[in-house]
């Protein structure tokens, strides 16, 4: 028990995949008759990821991981955790198909987690305690989810798409998870998504308040539990389901802090907030997003740094947690982000109009062209009910 104690568990890799679309959100603002500043800044989003129809949570998810896994990795994971909110079915797993995607072992546990845009944090606890009773082996956690709320809603520049995954194992190449975690839970009806819809449904601003009242209940009672003041932190990340609600949960905890403290905590979020301004709400993987995006575009945190994280899922649980820069962090990162999202190509507010409607329901056989689709792993229609997944 004592050496369960002392071992290090936490993130080993991060591997983030979105589309290869997306739809400049100065010009959706335009559209939407609204002063592009609004969405540029009061709500903190540059670009949306645009989600074709050959896309879905299971592709997603597979297209993530496939981006970190070696031939090693595969051989060590014996969980795969798919938290999802955008799930395609309501028996069958997400990580099931997953898991036989990416080609792993048969002699595995395959479950998929819902509690909205929390539950790949739920997936990440889970996995550090299976890790802590079976050291040799790796899991497997992604966060997968296309952010729907329709067109032309006030939830629109609020949507994006995407997944995060993450190979969680002993001693870890990243970040290692501490003990101590603050958590909260309570039913709240801020944000949900009734069986029969494809968009979510949300009370906006009630959401954007409960999320700030759950920061801080789970931010103080993490304080009171360790003890740890802020300046503990090299830096705090959160749940971007925008990027302004992030900056307002920041603000909450730098309220009366020195100017000049404060400043360093800005400066980190900045690059923590750089990837998801660019792709928009991933649901489960926003919060991992904006670790990635921390790791890979900061220039001051070092090995040892404590990083404090926030984590939120409508309905409603938060939860705070806190994690150790390794040594090396820095050269166990792929750096292939900023090129994805550089190469993807732009659609005018019309095409994405067109290609957020082209939405696949289960009601009839279809067959999907996926020569467009460069991603690895596509859907490529449906027959009989079963959806048609391939690795091209
Ligand atoms: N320049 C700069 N900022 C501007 C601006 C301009 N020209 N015009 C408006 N803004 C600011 C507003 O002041 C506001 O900032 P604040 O939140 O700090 O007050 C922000 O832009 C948004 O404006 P608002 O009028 O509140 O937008 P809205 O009513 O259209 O709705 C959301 C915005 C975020 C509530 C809506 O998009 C939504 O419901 N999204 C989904 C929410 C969600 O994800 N919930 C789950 C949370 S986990």
């Amino acid at each position: 028990m004592r050496g369960a104690m002392k071992m290090k568990i936490g993130i080993d890799k991060i591997g983030f995949f979105t589309p290869h679309l997306y739809v400049d959100m100065a010009k959706l603002a335009q559209a939407r008759n609204e002063d592009p500043n609004k969405y540029l800044i009061g709500i903190g989003q540059n670009k949306m990821a645009v989600i074709p129809p050959t896309q879905d949570a299971v592709t997603l998810a597979a297209n993530a991981a496939a981006k970190v896994l070696t031939v090693e990795d595969k051989e060590a994971i014996d969980l795969v955790i798919v938290a999802t909110e955008s799930g395609v079915d309501n028996s069958k797993s997400t990580a099931a198909y997953v898991s036989e995607l990416l080609g792993l072992s048969h002699e595995i546990r395959t479950i998929e987690l819902k509690q909205a845009c929390y539950a790949a944090t739920a997936g990440l606890q889970l996995a550090k305690g299976h890790i802590a009773l079976a050291p040799d082996k790796k899991a497997l956690v992604i966060g997968s989810d296309i952010a729907r709320y329709g067109l032309k809603t006030p939830g629109e520049p609020t949507q994006g798409g995407g997944a995060v995954a993450m190979l969680v194992s002993k001693d870890p190449k990243l970040v290692t998870l501490e003990a101590e975690s603050a958590y909260y839970a309570k039913d709240v009806m801020d944000f949900w998504r009734p069986l029969s819809q494809t968009e979510a449904k949300v009370d906006g601003k009630f959401s954007a308040n409960i999320y700030l009242e759950f920061f801080e209940k789970v931010y103080q009672d993490y304080l009171a539990k360790t003890g740890l003041k802020l300046t503990d932190f090299s830096a705090l990340l959160f749940h971007l389901p925008y990027t302004k609600q992030g900056l307002k949960g920041l603000r909450k905890a730098l309220e009366g802090v020195d100017p000049t403290v404060a400043s360093h905590y800005y400066n980190e979020f900045e690059a923590s907030r750089k990837y998801n301004m660019a792709t928009g709400n991933l649901y489960t993987g926003s919060l991992y997003l904006s670790l990635l995006s921390l790791l890979e575009n900061t220039d001051t945190l070092k090995a040892g740094d404590r990083l404090g994280l926030f984590s939120y899922g409508s309905g409603a649980q938060g939860e705070f947690f806190s994690g150790r820069l390794q040594p090396n962090y820095k050269e166990a990162l792929t750096y292939q982000t900023s090129e994805m999202l550089e190469m993807r190509a732009e659609v005018s507010v019309a095409e994405y109009e067109q290609i957020f409607s082209a939405i696949l329901t289960d009601d009839h056989d279809r067959k999907l062209d996926i020569s467009k689709d460069p991603a690895q792993f596509v859907l490529a229609g449906i027959k009989d009910f079963k959806r048609q997944y391939l690795k091209k």
